[in-house]
């Protein structure tokens, strides 16, 4: 185990879930102390028992938007805005939780992060550029989102996330940085989260048709896991307060990705087609040159490579339960 983040603490909000469990165990493998808040919403108690084997985690079972834990004799030296519901499926089943938890969770985080004189971290998303009208997204575009539509509990909720994390900064000089996630896949995402990767590779595991929504020529970039917290890393040890697009700027089609996955886990499945939901991106797809110029932040995992270990990972679980 690398010693890399020794006696630094980083404060993790939403530590129950996909990726901040992953960006918790970075952390606690290269010797940092972690503390954790989740509530669960989406979250699981597998990732915290994980969590748990390593003796530098805490963790706090909390709401982030309802209070934080009492942490006053805490020495806490980075707070990351991971904790927010990121699925589809969640924008009509816990819209209000969302924008509760992106706005007052995120400004608790921030005053926390305020007093502890900490770095603070927001996990925005390609979200705040909606259906984008420039292709491939960069950082300076300001998006093309429907602010009342069936994605506007989570897209209005990140952009308010992004702009109070700025205010902060502008008016109180707190070291924050912005990340805006692009597509991202691993082992640990829920079998049925409801985005692309997980439901695609479980349908074909089970040999079930692989559903494509409308005819699948919108396309997506995928971000395999473990290059994503690379990726968070680079940023939060910048000096860039900024935004930047992480993720992986290879491009598929939807339709294009269902016959690789079906190719590669030797699937016996076919495809069929859904009708388009409402405001669905047509193109996404992140220019990451403003993160590969200021770091040396380069993804490294292939989707070929990535989609046998997020494969294996739910084969295992399938097994197990
Ligand atoms: N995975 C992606 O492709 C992706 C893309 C863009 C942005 N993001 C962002 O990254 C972060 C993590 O996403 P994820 O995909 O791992 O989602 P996830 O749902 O697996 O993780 C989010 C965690 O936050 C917790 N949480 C939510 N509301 C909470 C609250 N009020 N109090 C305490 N905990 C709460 C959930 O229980 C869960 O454990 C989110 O901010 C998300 O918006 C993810």
């Amino acid at each position: 185990m690398s010693q890399e983040f020794a006696g630094k603490t980083f404060l993790i909000a939403g530590a129950a879930g996909f990726v901040p469990g992953h960006v918790a165990q970075f952390y606690l493998e290269r010797g940092a102390r972690v503390i954790g808040l989740d509530n669960f919403i989406t979250g699981t108690r597998e990732t915290i028992e994980i969590l748990s084997a390593y003796p530098n985690f805490t963790f706090y079972e909390q709401n982030i938007y309802e209070g934080l834990p009492d942490l006053s004799d805490e020495k806490i030296d980075y707070v990351l805005s991971l904790a927010s519901p990121a699925s589809p499926i969640d924008f009509s089943r816990i819209p209000l939780e969302i924008m509760r938890v992106n706005s007052e969770g995120t400004r608790l985080l921030l005053e926390l992060t305020k007093d502890k004189k900490a770095r603070f971290l927001e996990a925005s998303t390609s979200e705040v550029y909606g259906d984008p009208e420039i292709h491939p997204q960069v950082e300076t575009y300001w998006g093309n989102v429907n602010c009342n539509g069936p994605r506007s509990c989570y897209d209005e909720a990140k952009r308010f996330a992004e702009a109070i994390t700025m205010s902060y900064h502008r008016r109180y000089g707190v070291d924050t940085r912005i990340i805006r996630i692009f597509n991202t896949y691993g082992p640990r995402m829920r079998p049925n989260d409801g985005r692309v990767i997980p439901n695609f590779i479980n349908q074909a595991l089970r040999n079930e048709p692989l559903t494509v929504y409308g005819e699948g020529t919108q396309t997506r970039s995928f971000c395999f896991v473990d290059d994503l917290v690379r990726g968070i890393n680079a940023v939060l040890m910048s000096d860039d307060p900024t935004p930047f697009n992480v993720g992986n700027p290879e491009e598929y089609t939807i339709i294009d990705a269902a016959k690789i996955i079906i190719k590669a886990l030797g699937s016996k499945s076919t495809i069929i087609h859904k009708e388009l939901p409402e405001d669905d991106p047509k193109q996404r797809r992140p220019n990451i040159s403003k993160l590969t110029g200021a770091t040396d932040y380069r993804p490294q995992v292939s989707f070929a490579e990535g989609l046998q270990k997020t494969a294996e990972y739910f084969r295992n679980l399938s097994l197990r339960s």
